[in-house]
């Protein structure tokens, strides 16, 4: 039998890895996208396309038809419209979704939060076996100082002591990979998914210096600059809900794990080769706004 897997995000930072790993494994690749026309020209040669929204369980249902496994990302309804349209599917045999580590119970209603707890509940509820993989924070998060070090030499952070074991996105496509096209799953599976270290943002930036040739610094500001520093590229809200996520994080101190290796046979990537392969996208003048300048 020959897999079919819908992967939903294609476009974006995980799904535009898993894409390409899909096909050189011999899968049929459906993408689900707000905009064919924008996606076909980023995607490989190969991939169907399929116009949907994560939020629209219509276009959901529709794209599911005729293939055995779907990529799910978690988009702002928790999951509702995705596990509706699994559940009403009829070839679908197994869910992989992208959530993160999140607390739950009251008093944690950050929506960043809750579309997670939600979207893992709702999956569960479709039915259909599950992969869950809670990835800590992605290494590429280093893109949002793109813009301050076009224009200098100083990244301003909110949180610089907030050591987290960032994992590269593209581990997190090779284990997205592995499930979809290994063994026949059952039931549910929980799997935490970090890279190879916990480094705090002064490590990250120093690493990033090394790669770059730049001497780079860290400071600390206040939420209140920082909101003001990203007000172009994030909405108000989502900035302050990433502020909210960084201290649970602290508080939390999320652990390396080995699931990236035990899944595909591979060490997670470190952040210098996340770095060392990124490079250019931190040579874009274009964006440059220092964070003085948004102060
Ligand atoms: N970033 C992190 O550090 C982190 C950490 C832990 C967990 N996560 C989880 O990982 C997920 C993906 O990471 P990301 O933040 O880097 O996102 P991303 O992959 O860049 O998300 C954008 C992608 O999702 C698609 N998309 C967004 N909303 C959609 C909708 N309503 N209908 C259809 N497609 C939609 C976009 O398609 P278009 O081309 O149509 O825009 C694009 O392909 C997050 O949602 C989060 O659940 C992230």
């Amino acid at each position: 039998m020959g897999h079919g897997v819908m992967v939903t995000g294609a476009t974006g930072t995980v799904g535009r890895h898993l894409v390409g790993r899909l096909l050189a494994r011999g899968s049929r690749v459906r993408a689900l996208c707000r905009s064919p026309e924008h996606a076909a020209a980023l995607l490989p040669r190969g991939v169907e396309i399929a116009r949907g929204d994560l939020t629209d369980s219509a276009s959901l249902e529709s794209a599911l038809h005729g293939v055995d496994a779907a990529f799910v990302l978690l988009a702002e309804d928790g999951g509702e419209a995705f596990a509706h349209a699994a559940y009403h599917s009829t070839g679908l045999r197994q869910l992989v979704v992208v959530s993160a580590d999140a607390p739950r119970g009251p008093g944690f209603d950050n929506p960043l939060f809750v579309k997670h707890v939600q979207g893992e509940a709702r999956l569960r509820a479709a039915g259909l076996p599950l992969t869950v993989l809670r990835p800590g924070p992605f290494a590429s998060l280093a893109l949002q100082w793109a813009p301050a070090l076009a224009a200098g030499d100083l990244v301003g952070v909110v949180h610089p002591d907030l050591a987290v074991p960032v994992i590269d996105p593209r581990d997190i496509a090779e284990v997205a990979t592995a499930v979809l096209l290994g063994p026949e799953p059952a039931g549910v599976r929980i799997l935490p998914l970090s890279g190879p270290q916990a480094l705090d943002v002064h490590a990250r930036v120093r690493v990033l210096g090394e790669v770059l040739g730049r001497e780079l610094k860290v400071a600390r500001i206040a939420p209140e600059q920082w909101v003001r520093l990203v007000a172009g590229r994030l909405p108000e809200a989502y900035a302050r809900q990433l502020i909210e996520v960084e201290r649970y994080l602290i508080e939390r101190r999320l652990p390396v794990v080995a699931s990236v290796r035990e899944i595909t046979g591979s060490a997670p990537r470190s952040f210098r080769t996340w770095a060392q392969d990124h490079a250019a996208a931190f040579s874009a003048p274009d964006r440059a706004q220092s964070f003085e300048e948004a102060s």
